[in-house]
């Protein structure tokens, strides 16, 4: 299997954490999600991996540029300007020569999943369309992209965030595709354009055959703080087995690097991770806080539900809720 990662967007519903750090580098408990993804995807059977990079492109490059990660043959490939989440994958196959070399697996870069692409992959091939889409069960559609299918799971439309009661499916986009070089190939050679408001209506509208692979596999989107936490918490409370926190465990869901300077009076109620180099003072209450390289929370601070970038100093008395600081 081959995969493009679309990792080249702003993050600006993450910011300011991603004022620093492209959105799929952030780390989810003490080790970059991308990481993480590469890692699965080695794991499940991918041998090439192509990072579709833009924003803060020379991080990855300083990340994974050797090609070597997790034993992956892995190529980076940066767009001259943002080209959208469909843009970038022609312009990815493209320059990596592989526009006619069968099918592709695209995945998003800021999902936190156990979602097995190889299944996928098989599904594709039994389906025998242009593309699969993954998807998932939600109660509430009215954030995703709907994407509604018949019974021999085709796909007959797509819906934007729709409002309550006006939905044609409960199964929205997870982000990890499979493409045909001929679906690709209905991709404008030029300028911007995205999967789910350019590609996937362009392929329906020529009556070409998209099917949709439902799966119930552990997904969360890392884009927005909500998001963001609850990934963290899901590894530092221990709900994905394969996914190991960089940290000591104090208490249960309570991790922290093994230099981070924790007052004995400090009461710290899980998820929390602090990475290295943090300082928390006396009396801090800290509730779901994600804090990365080099925090200082000051002497009785209150923080709740709150993820802080590197370097970033709370004052004493200070309180803060449910905000990232960067
Ligand atoms: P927001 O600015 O908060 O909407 O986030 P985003 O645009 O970074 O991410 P979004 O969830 O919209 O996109 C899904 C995935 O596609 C993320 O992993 C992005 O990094 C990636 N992506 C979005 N736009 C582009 C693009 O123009 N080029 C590339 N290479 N990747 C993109």
């Amino acid at each position: 299997m081959r995969a493009v990662i679309l990792v080249g967007g702003l993050g600006t519903r993450l910011r300011p954490l991603t004022n620093q750090l492209p959105k799929p580098l952030v780390p989810i408990a003490g080790e970059a999600l991308m990481s993480r993804t590469l890692r699965r995807l080695g794991n499940q059977g991918v041998r090439h991996v192509i990072l579709a990079v833009q924003y803060l492109a020379e991080q990855f490059l300083a990340a994974y540029g050797d090609g070597t990660a997790f034993g992956l043959d892995l190529q980076i490939v940066q767009e001259p300007e943002a080209l959208g989440t469909a843009g970038a994958v022609r312009y990815a196959l493209e320059q990596t020569n592989l526009l006619e070399a069968g099918p592709i697996l695209v995945l998003n870069g800021d999902e936190l999943t156990d979602f097995d692409v190889a299944q996928l992959w098989q599904a594709h091939a039994q389906f025998g369309g242009v593309a699969t889409i993954a998807v998932r069960q939600v109660a509430d559609t009215s954030a995703f992209g709907v994407v509604a299918s018949d019974q021999n799971q085709r796909v007959y439309a797509f819906q934007e965030k729709p409002v309550a009661g006006t939905a044609l499916a409960n199964t929205i986009n997870s982000g990890a595709y499979v493409f045909e070089p001929a679906a690709i190939a209905q991709i404008p050679t030029q300028g911007f354009a995205m999967l789910e408001r350019d590609l996937f209506p362009s392929l329906l509208a020529a009556q070409a055959p998209i099917y949709a692979y439902q799966h119930n596999a552990y997904s969360q989107d890392i884009g927005t703080l909500a998001g963001y936490l609850a990934a963290n918490a899901a590894v530092l409370l221990g709900h994905l087995p394969y996914e190991t926190v960089h940290g000591i465990q104090y208490a249960a869901g309570v991790w922290a690097a093994a230099d981070a300077q924790i007052s004995p009076s400090a009461q710290l109620i899980a998820p929390i991770m602090l990475g290295s180099g943090c300082v928390v003072g006396e009396h801090a209450r800290l509730e779901r806080v994600i804090a990365w390289d080099r925090v200082t929370i000051e002497a009785a601070a209150n923080l709740n539900n709150v993820a802080i970038a590197n370097d970033v100093h709370v004052a004493h008395h200070a309180t803060v809720e449910g905000l990232a600081l960067g």
